[in-house]
């Protein structure tokens, strides 16, 4: 059996691309094994009453870090099982053991690691200043083995670092290998359900998708996140692309300092460098990440070019998107930029896919073309329509609250939110918008 290491497709001969998620070179060859010893203890599975199940909810119980529990939905639950997924060094160990300091107070712990040995565990464990009060940790990559420490130490929750080099002894391939992968976890699972203990899986993804991906394994597991950084910067992004117990698409930013991961409370704040003295090219915008506003600094360059064809690139902001900006600014305004060299980037280093950024991405573009900054204090949402009509937004007061929260003194919204905002009482000057030609007029066209 042919498997593609992306998606787990699955095909008698080996083919070069997948016919499901189009990666090329992605099949590995795979004997379809399944494990044996499928037993772990079959007393506990009674039907039960559903009513009586709602009745005895989950218990939640919060890690302590606080926005790590706000992306979780509240903190982790009995018997539900995580995957933290993200490239090699962004910080999932460390946050791993953060977590586990500050949760061996009051729970019973199992670090299963796998990758490092737990001399270097500790070793690195001294950055972190916590109290590793209950904190077990074990050097064992048999996954069997979890569940005899499970009886024998009474377990309340298990980390495991990482499923990629964890092995199943009933299964032949190698560690990583997508049979091994997916049984592993599939006991994990299995552990977690029954035995009700938590489960933290780590599992590593690289840009070129070579490991097992965790991508097979978000079917299985019941949250997701996904850790991501910029190369050059210290802040790590936590995201939430799947939850069973809590909403998806929340955001949580860290930043990695010499003594462990810090939570950053107001992001706001480390987004907007040119809040009070604005520069040319910049607006600032407030996007929506899951239910967190977040004002994000969109910056700039037009300048004109040099070669015969022109560069485009944009940074934390959809391409697709970026072009029809461009090609809207040049029809509707009459403004031409098929001469001039566009960058567009996103202030430290986020990825927005919230449309609402399309007013400030446009307003920056414009105040670079005319080398003149925007009013400085100023917040511009709305979506862009290639009509150059201004569409309304949604949590249109959510958004309100942020920008008031850091201080700004005016902000520009579409005309078609208005009426929702009537009844608020803002401390700052709020003006609708109806289409981009205004905006041309407020910014000095
Ligand atoms: P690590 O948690 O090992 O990453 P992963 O498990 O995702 O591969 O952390 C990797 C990086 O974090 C490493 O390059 C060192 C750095 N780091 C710090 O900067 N400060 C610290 O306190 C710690 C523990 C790590
Ligand atoms: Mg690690």
């Amino acid at each position: 059996m042919f498997v593609c290491s992306e998606c787990g497709y699955q095909s008698i001969k080996w083919l070069g691309k997948c016919p499901v998620c189009s990666s090329w070179e992605s099949f590995i060859e795979e004997q379809e094994v399944r494990p044996k010893n499928k037993k772990l203890s079959s007393s506990k599975y009674h039907p039960k009453l559903f009513r009586d199940i709602e009745e005895s909810k989950a218990v939640r119980f919060p890690t302590g870090i606080r926005e790590f529990d706000r992306i979780l939905g509240g903190g982790l639950i009995e018997g539900e099982v995580v995957l933290i997924g993200g490239e090699p060094g962004v910080g999932k160990s460390t946050l791993l053991l953060q977590v586990a300091g500050s949760l061996s107070k009051a729970k019973k712990i199992l670090y299963v690691s796998a990758e490092e040995s737990p001399q270097q565990v500790s070793f690195r464990a001294k950055r972190l200043y916590a109290d590793f009060g209950n904190l077990y940790i074990v050097g064992d990559d048999n996954v069997l083995n979890l569940y005899e420490y499970l009886k024998e130490y009474k377990f309340e929750i298990v980390l495991i670092d990482s499923i990629q080099v964890m092995h199943h002894p009933d299964i032949d391939s190698t560690r990583g290998s997508i049979n091994q992968v997916r049984s592993c976890a599939e006991f994990l699972v299995r552990l977690a359900k029954t035995q009700n203990v938590t489960v933290v899986i780590i599992g590593h993804i690289t840009k070129d998708g070579s490991l097992a991906g965790p991508k097979l394994l978000e079917h299985i597991v019941d949250c997701v996140l996904y850790f991501e950084s910029e190369l050059v910067s210290s802040y790590r992004i936590l995201r939430t692309t799947k939850n069973r117990f809590g909403s998806t698409g929340e955001m949580a930013v860290f930043e990695m300092t010499s003594f462990g991961l810090k939570e950053v409370r107001n992001i706001s704040d480390i987004f907007l460098p040119h809040k009070d003295n604005p520069v040319a090219g910049s607006a600032i915008c407030c996007a929506l990440e899951g239910l967190r506003p977040v004002l994000i600094e969109l910056q700039a360059l037009v300048s004109k070019s040099s070669f015969g064809m022109v560069r485009r690139r944009s940074v934390g902001f959809d391409f697709n998107r970026f072009s029809l900006l461009v090609a809207t600014i040049e029809k509707r305004l009459k403004i031409t930029l098929s001469t001039q060299d566009i960058f567009l980037n996103v202030a430290g280093g986020v990825r927005i896919s919230d449309p609402a950024v399309d007013l400030a991405a446009l307003c920056a573009i414009i105040s670079s073309f005319k080398e003149k900054e925007l009013e400085a204090n100023s917040v511009f949402i709305g979506e862009v329509g290639l009509a150059g009509e201004l569409r309304p937004v949604n949590n249109i007061s959510l958004r309100l609250k942020e920008v008031e929260r850091c201080g700004f003194k005016q902000c520009f919204v579409p005309h078609g939110n208005m009426n929702e905002i009537k009844g608020g009482k803002y401390p700052f000057k709020i003006v609708g918008l109806k289409s981009i030609e205004e905006v041309l007029k407020i910014i000095g066209g």
